[in-house]
């Protein structure tokens, strides 16, 4: 059997995206396995869901860093230990800086709920909802030193639904754990 790709989701919230990752991997949908949940929110539910998968966490409250650099060599610290090779964003609230750029680089895949360009940045799902638009969607994309900007290697669309950001919020999430998967399945067998 080949040996399965060693991988660090990054998440802050809920972990919707890290839940749909970890079942794919245990399902054998990719050949990789989840090596580390590192998270800048040790409180934040995406927490609670790899404890109970039984995958190890890397919890940091960034705040008591000194600087951003100090902070990503720690995470660099956990991930060389854990072994990991690629990094997956999945709800991760900031920006990767340059010690984790230079130590993978092309190496780190975001998910973002719009059609990059478009909506960059927070709330994508509100910001499209405001715009008036009537298609929005999701985009899987390499990392770079910008915000959401790096080369995109996916895109679904998807429909705003009643002009209500919940209602498309769902539709969204539920288009991202496929997009997620699919993606990541391309990108491991090149
Ligand atoms: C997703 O919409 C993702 O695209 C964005 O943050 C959200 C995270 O959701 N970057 P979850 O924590 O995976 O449920």
């Amino acid at each position: 059997m080949a040996k399965k790709v060693r991988m660090a989701v990054f998440a802050s919230g809920s972990g919707s995206n890290f839940a749909a990752l970890e079942a794919a991997c245990r399902a054998g949908d990719l050949s990789a396995e989840i090596a580390l949940l590192v998270t800048d929110q040790p409180d934040a539910y995406v927490t609670e869901r790899a404890q109970q998968a039984g995958i190890p966490v890397a919890a940091f409250r960034p705040r008591e860093f000194d600087t951003k650099s100090a902070y990503e060599q720690a995470v660099l610290k956990a991930l060389q230990e854990a072994q990991v090779e690629w990094l997956l964003l999945a709800g991760y609230m900031r920006l990767i800086g340059p010690d984790l750029l230079q130590a993978y680089p092309e190496k780190i895949i975001n998910i973002h709920p719009s059609l990059l360009p478009s909506f960059p940045g927070k709330d994508a799902i509100g910001q499209a909802v405001a715009a008036g638009v009537k298609v929005t969607g999701v985009t899987v994309h390499l990392v770079d030193e910008g915000m959401d900007t790096g080369p995109i290697l996916a895109q679904q669309a998807v429909d705003v639904i009643d002009g209500d950001v919940e209602k498309t919020a769902t539709a969204i999430h539920e288009v991202e754990h496929g997009l997620y998967v699919r993606t990541l399945q391309d990108v491991l067998k090149k």
